[in-house]
């Protein structure tokens, strides 16, 4: 084991667990006090039966500097139950503990820029905690499915939703990638991030690239160690026209959208 898991190897309690979408769910983890982490970092967690950990981006954390204050120490995530791993995190109860390593990876870049935030679906929780780093800052859009995938805690924060099928009222209808255009020319960001489905970001930058406006990714791969060691998460990057292989999960998650290879 390297000395790098070893420091980053954690233990938590559930203190919240709620299901705020169709399959999709709120878990909220008190850590250990020396606990830090920054928007677009994730947690890997030990899921019961499984030796890989199941990664998940930090929806929220809590820190400041007043201990008392609620959810202090906390971390957020927002999950999709999928497969084995994620239905035993569904079922976990207040109190439980969870075994996780993190906050692993380098995430977005924190400046006071004007920032465009688009997540579609779970790809919201990352964005969000930029948001809320940010002090709210950025202006946050987001794309759903349906009207059933967005999230009941996120809805009143997110500053423009989209839903494919129009079920969402009110806002748009349509992929969020259909909206960027209009809202680059409204709001004029000097930098866009984004997380989602592969082809979201793919697209999100290349329409960034368009008007030449920089654009964070934060991508998604399969991973087995999390740690950078098995190199099971590999990109390939394209630095001013060298290729450069990259792992997900160390080198990122987050990545500048120009130099992704997609
Ligand atoms: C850096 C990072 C951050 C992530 N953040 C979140 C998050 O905030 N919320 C969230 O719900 N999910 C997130 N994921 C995806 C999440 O890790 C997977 O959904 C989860 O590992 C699936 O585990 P499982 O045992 O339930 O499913 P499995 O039984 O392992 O797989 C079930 C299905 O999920 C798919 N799947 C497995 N791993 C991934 C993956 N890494 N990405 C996409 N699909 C996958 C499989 O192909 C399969 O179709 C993130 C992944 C990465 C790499
Ligand atoms: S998951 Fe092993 S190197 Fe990234």
């Amino acid at each position: 084991m390297t000395i790098e898991k070893l420091k980053k190897m954690n233990k938590g309690k559930v203190t919240h667990i709620e299901r705020v979408a169709n399959e999709m769910f709120l878990i909220k983890i008190k850590t250990a006090p020396d606990f830090s982490s920054k928007p677009g970092q994730f947690i890997s967690i030990l899921c019961d039966g499984h030796t890989m950990r199941r990664p998940f981006s930090i929806m929220n954390f809590a820190k400041g500097n007043c201990s008392t204050a609620p959810d202090y120490g906390v971390i957020s995530l927002l999950f999709k139950k999928k497969g084995d791993g994620t239905a035993y995190i569904s079922a976990l109860k207040v109190g439980d503990t969870v075994d996780f390593i993190g906050a692993m990876g380098n995430g977005f870049s924190l400046n006071n820029e004007k920032i465009l935030l688009v997540g579609a679906g779970v790809g919201v929780a990352p964005v969000y905690y930029l948001k809320k780093y940010l002090n709210d800052a950025p202006r946050l859009i987001a794309g759903f499915q349906n009207a059933d995938e967005i999230p009941a805690c996120l809805k009143d924060e997110i500053d423009f939703i989209s839903t494919d099928d129009g079920s969402g009222g009110g806002q748009g209808k349509g992929s969020i990638i259909d909206f960027l255009e209009e809202e680059i020319r409204e709001y004029q960001p000097d930098r866009i991030c984004v997380c989602g489905p592969h082809i979201v970001l793919k697209l999100t930058s290349e329409i960034a690239k368009a008007h030449d406006i920089p654009c964070e990714v934060a991508m998604e791969k399969t991973m087995a160690c999390s740690i950078g060691v098995c190199r099971g998460c590999v990109i390939t990057l394209n630095k001013n026209g060298k290729l450069e292989n990259a792992s997900v999960c160390k080198d990122g998650p987050v990545f500048l959208g120009e130099e992704v290879v997609w």
